[in-house]
């Protein structure tokens, strides 16, 4: 994310969000499958107040398989329509058309009462900058749709895409800004990189995501780095322990020998943001 967010921006997104929000049945929110409640906007339910809800938990190719299983569940605990999308190669795409269909039913059937017949529902994506909003459009509307254009009753310049004669999709999507206010959740948006890197202590979010990963998923690390010694991962060696052995395997060494461990916490952090520490989720439903 490139956007450095002032409360300029904040107020700009929230005006456009409220502004479309008013013309759509549906919201199709689409959360970080890694970071579901970080990655989630806190002022959305408020916004959405009275619109039918969809929660795709994007990106879950990247994320630990039984905590996408879990996060889904808790999602329909609280009543939203909620799958689990890899926007990217396409996966779980396909079914959005029923569950957003499905989710407007109860509207439908009212407008039905009214005599408002084959009206199409209108959705709108929505999400915080990075979470695959662009990506997934693509994928959804894919090359079957046609674009509705400027109608009579529709805000002046909305672009509607027809996704079939029961579904019309807003084309651009609503940005939400992320949870500034909350240090754990800004953490976890540096993690997975949706944080401009330039305006983060590298090293220090290393050391922070080692001290995750040591209590959750201690075998990535000595996995990754062909660390022989496990114990290097027990929670009472500290942080600095393991990232001087990452330096050490992955030879980067200052002058005078020594680990250089900012070249070691930029190799760990890159590595996790491309899941070659494996499929890894930073928060859990149940906490
Ligand atoms: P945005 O509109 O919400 O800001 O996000 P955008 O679609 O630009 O997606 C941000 C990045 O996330 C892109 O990667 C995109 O390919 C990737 N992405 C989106 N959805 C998924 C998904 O379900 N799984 C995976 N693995 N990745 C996803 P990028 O690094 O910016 O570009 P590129 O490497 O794909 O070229």
């Amino acid at each position: 994310m490139d956007v450095q967010w002032y409360p300029g921006h904040m107020a700009k997104a929230k005006r456009m969000m409220q502004e479309n929000i008013k013309l759509i049945d549906v919201i199709i929110e689409l959360v970080d499958a890694r970071i579901p409640l970080s990655s989630k906007n806190p002022e959305i339910d408020t916004l959405a107040a009275n619109k039918s809800r969809v929660i795709l938990l994007n990106k879950y190719d990247m994320a630990d398989p039984k905590h996408n299983e879990l996060w889904k569940k808790h999602f329909e605990d609280k009543g939203y329509y909620v799958a689990l999308v890899n926007s990217k190669n396409g996966q779980g795409v396909k079914q959005i058309k029923d569950i957003v269909y499905k989710a407007c039913e109860e509207k439908i059937e009212r407008n039905r009462r009214r005599g408002i017949i084959n009206r199409p529902v209108r959705a709108m994506v929505v999400g915080i900058p990075n979470v695959g909003k662009s990506t997934f459009i693509n994928s959804f509307v894919g090359r079957a749709s046609t674009k509705t254009g400027n109608r009579p009753g529709v805000t002046k310049g909305k672009q509607w895409i027809r996704l079939s004669n029961k579904i019309e999709l807003l084309d651009t999507p609503g940005i939400l800004w992320p949870k500034f206010q909350d240090p754990a959740a800004g953490m976890r948006l540096a993690f997975i990189g949706s944080i401009n890197d330039n305006i983060i202590q590298m090293t220090e979010l290393a050391m922070e995501l080692i001290l995750f990963l040591k209590k959750h998923y201690p075998e990535s690390i000595s996995r990754r780095y062909d660390i022989e010694t496990p114990e290097i991962m027990e929670e009472l060696v500290d942080t600095v322990t393991v990232l001087d052995q990452i330096a050490i395997k992955r030879s980067c060494l200052l002058k005078g020998g020594e680990p250089d461990l900012d070249r070691a916490a930029l190799i760990l952090l890159d590595d996790f943001r491309n899941v070659r520490l494996g499929n890894i989720t930073l928060e859990f439903s149940q906490e």
